[in-house]
Order: structure tokens, then C-alpha cells, then sequence
């Protein structure tokens, strides 16, 4: 099991924005978060790589274990960091970096790999992605698909095992969305485990191996690709019909 995730409540001051949230992830999966505005779903995403501790509740992702009733301690969260990505609707590239620079950046720092080694990494992603051309190119210089690419490939220079994306492809027109899916596509047969909060249903449908609906921080609906076509509750069938 990659993630398992058993009860967790969040609350932000008195206002409790997840409610007993449940569910578990196999390697290779990848689950995709829908649910309406206000739902969620970024709250329990930051929860899975600790940009946010939940309440209480229990979890393990990629191997690392936290019980939210006890104090989380700096060096397991950061050993769970090493392990998993996270790609946001904001691309959050240095823009005083090339986009070479911005891949190596964190691999020579925090993972202490040498720069020729991260240098060679980061070519062989950015080819993966078709941005090998772009390797020396400031982020504005590049479209905003290109620009969502770069942070996909810089997540992937960290080789994480679990790699988590708020909204990717908010900001992309059609055709760029469709290359997203494809590079998903591409991560989940290398085992890499993914859980994406969209709110577009189309692209949800493409990629999800697995899907979680949520409702004022309850899961309301939870199963395979197979619950867009047969949605197990009036909710969910409602919100696919939008
Ligand atoms: N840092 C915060 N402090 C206080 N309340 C917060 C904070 N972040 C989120 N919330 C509240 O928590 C609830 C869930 O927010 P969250 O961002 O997880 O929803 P979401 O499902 O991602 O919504 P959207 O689709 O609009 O991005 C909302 O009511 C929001 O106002
Ligand atoms: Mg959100």
C-alpha cells in the first residue's frame, strides 16, 4: 500500500474542514479529488505530504508512518518529504533561474547529489517531457503549458514514489491538458502513485485509475474509474451532470 489514510479530521481554528476521511492508494494508482469549491480537497492534499497536520486521525505514505494524536516530528515529515512531489496550478518556478537551474536546484541542496549527476537527471527528464530545448530558458520565456511541464519534471528529479498535483491543469488550454494526461499516463506505469485535485470532469475521467468525491470534508463517493459511469449516490451522479 502506498498511502493509507484512516480517519483524519482537520480543523482550521473552530471550523473543521474534514470529517473522518478514509482511504488507501496502491502503487501505481492514481486518484483524482473532485468535489465542489470549498469541498476539501486541497486541505486533505496538503495533509498527505504535511503542508498542513491533520487533527488527529493515522497515516502511512510511501512507507512513513504518522499518528496525528501525537506530535510530528521534523525528521518524519521530512523524510516524507523526500518521497513525495507536489505540483501546484501555480507553477512556482524560480524566475531567476533557468529552467535547468531550477531542476537542479533541490537535488544538489537537499538530496546533496553532485551537479553533474543532477545536471544528466535533469536533461534525461526534461527529454521525457519533450523540453530538452528548453533547458537554459527562463520560465517566462516559456507558455504556461511548458511552464506546468518544467514543475512536473523538477517534482520528478527528487524520484518520488508519490507525486500530488492541486488543480494542474486549471491554467492550460485543451491541447496542453492533453499532453498532462499523457505524461500521468506515462508516471503510472512506473509505479509512481498520484493523486490529482482537478475540477474538470473530462480530464478526471482520462487519468483516474481511482476517485474520491468529497462534500463539506466528507467522502461521499470513493471507488474505481468505474464510478463515472455507474455513481453510487444522487450527489456524485449530480455533480457529473454539471
Ligand atoms: N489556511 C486556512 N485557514 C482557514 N481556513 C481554511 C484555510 N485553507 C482552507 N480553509 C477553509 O477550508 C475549507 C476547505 O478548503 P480547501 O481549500 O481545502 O477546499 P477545496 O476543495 O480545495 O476548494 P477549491 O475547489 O475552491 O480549491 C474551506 O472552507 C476554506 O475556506
Ligand atoms: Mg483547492
Amino acid at each position: 500500500m502506498s498511502i493509507q489514510v484512516s480517519n483524519i479530521d482537520k480543523h482550521y481554528g473552530d471550523t473543521q474542514v474534514l470529517h473522518g476521511v478514509s482511504f488507501s492508494c496502491d502503487a501505481g494508482d492514481t486518484l483524482v479529488l473532485l468535489g465542489p469549491s470549498g469541498a476539501g480537497k486541497s486541505s486533505l492534499l496538503r495533509v498527505l505530504n504535511l503542508l498542513e497536520t491533520a487533527t488527529t486521525g493515522e497515516m502511512t505514505v510511501a512507507g512513513c508512518q504518522f499518528n496525528f494524536s501525537n506530535t510530528i516530528e521534523e525528521k518524519a515529515s521530512s523524510a516524507l518529504r523526500k518521497k513525495v512531489g507536489m505540483v501546484f496550478q501555480q507553477y512556482n518556478l524560480w524566475p531567476h533561474m533557468t529552467v535547468l537551474q531550477n531542476l537542479i536546484e533541490a537535488p544538489i541542496k537537499v538530496a546533496k547529489i553532485g551537479k553533474e549527476q543532477a545536471k544528466q537527471q535533469a536533461l534525461e527528464i526534461l527529454t521525457m517531457l519533450q523540453l530538452a530545448d528548453k533547458a537554459d530558458n527562463w520560465p517566462l520565456q516559456l507558455s504556461g503549458g511548458q511552464q506546468q511541464r518544467v514543475a512536473i519534471a523538477r517534482a520528478l528529479m527528487m524520484k518520488p514514489d508519490v507525486l500530488l498535483f492541486d488543480e494542474p491543469t486549471a491554467a492550460l488550454d485543451p491541447e496542453i491538458t492533453n499532453q498532462v494526461v499523457n505524461i500521468i499516463k506515462t508516471l503510472s506505469q512506473t509505479g509512481i502513485t498520484q493523486v490529482i485535485v482537478t475540477h474538470e470532469v473530462d480530464f478526471a475521467k482520462k487519468v483516474a485509475s481511482h476517485v474520491l468525491y468529497l462534500e463539506q470534508g466528507k467522502i461521499v463517493e470513493y471507488g474505481t474509474h468505474q464510478v463515472f459511469t455507474t455513481p453510487e449516490t444522487p450527489e456524485f451522479t449530480a455533480y457529473l451532470s454539471h
